[in-house]
């Protein structure tokens, strides 16, 4: 029995400007999907997911996961033809959009299929097998997802060939609140819609990007030297930036207000948008308690977690 896991994440900055090499911070958070690889008595392979999850969320991904699963077996080179396989998905990372779900799993059906099938891989080649998968559910992904999965830590991350990943250090951890609008969201179609608008309107989506291109460095600066202020409006600026885009939604922009009118240093969408996740940036326990409870009064489901 083969067994592995990947971390969930949340975005702090730059989804779907990263699609275009724009650079971008991800943070890993301490949940997980872990996956246990098995043979079975049976042809082909079938996934057990017992995860968690937001209500519809598996059903609308059922499609995408076998193709995600079918693209990660093709490139570990496994013949289920002659090693029939079952993969159980399981751990303490809810199943939602915006929170890295897909990629965890990718990530965490890789390292089980290597530990099952004595591969060896690395963690590079592991991310790169967790990349194909999200191919599955993204279309074209950037890689932040798969990497932020693979490696864990706080990154930055700049898409190209290679890629840039470099991690980043924190003088200590900070409380973060993550909000969940209960919507499952399609990465795929939001990715899309930003490429059609922005091929629409070149002009005004280039000036966009550029503002996110400034802000990344910006706030890799202010991350860095641990000014939490300027930390919580870039936060704030990049949401600005996303709803321009329009990636975000009106239950994602109304956990945004809420986690800034109690107190949250500053709060965006995080991840492909069109619902899923938003987080809030919420230094101490008591802030993120403050924060935390006002999403859950709302009817929210939240996750009380740190970055860095
Ligand atoms: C999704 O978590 C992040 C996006 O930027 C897509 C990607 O980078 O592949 C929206």
């Amino acid at each position: 029995m083969g067994k592995g896991s990947g971390f969930g994440k949340v975005i702090l900055f730059n989804e779907h400007f990263t699609v275009y090499n724009i650079p971008s911070i991800v943070s890993a958070i301490n949940r997980v999907t872990t996956a246990t690889a098995e043979p079975f008595e049976g042809t082909g392979w079938i996934i057990d997911d017992q995860r968690k999850a937001t209500p519809g969320y598996k059903e609308e991904k059922l499609e995408q996961q076998k193709d995600s699963t079918e693209r990660i077996l093709k490139v570990a080179g496994i013949d289920t033809t002659r090693n029939p396989i079952k993969i159980i998905l399981e751990g303490d990372l809810v199943a939602a959009s915006g929170i890295g779900a897909s990629a965890a799993s990718c990530t965490a059906i890789a390292r089980a299929l290597s530990d099952e099938f004595n591969l060896g891989l690395s963690d590079d080649r592991i991310n790169e097998l967790a990349y194909e998968g999200e191919k599955g559910y993204h279309g074209t992904p950037s890689g932040i997802d798969n990497t932020a999965a693979t490696y864990g830590g706080l990154i930055w991350f700049v898409r190209g060939t290679p890629n840039v990943i470099e991690r980043m250090k924190l003088e200590r951890p900070i409380e973060i609140v993550v909000g969940n609008t209960g919507l499952v969201a399609d990465t795929k179609a939001a990715v899309a819609g930003v490429r059609e608008r922005k091929e629409k309107y070149p002009e005004k989506y280039g000036k966009i990007f550029k503002e996110a291109e400034d802000l990344a460095h910006e706030a890799r600066k202010a991350l860095e030297s641990y000014d939490l202020k300027s930390v919580g409006r870039l936060m704030d600026e990049n949401h600005k930036l996303l709803q321009e885009i329009e990636v975000s939604c009106k239950e994602l922009d109304f956990l945004v207000s809420l986690a800034r009118e109690q107190g949250a240093l500053g709060a965006k969408m995080t991840g492909g948008g069109l619902g899923g996740n938003m987080v809030a940036l919420t230094p101490g326990d008591d802030l993120q308690e403050k924060v935390a409870r006002a999403m859950e009064k709302e009817g929210f489901e939240v996750l009380r977690t740190r970055i860095g």
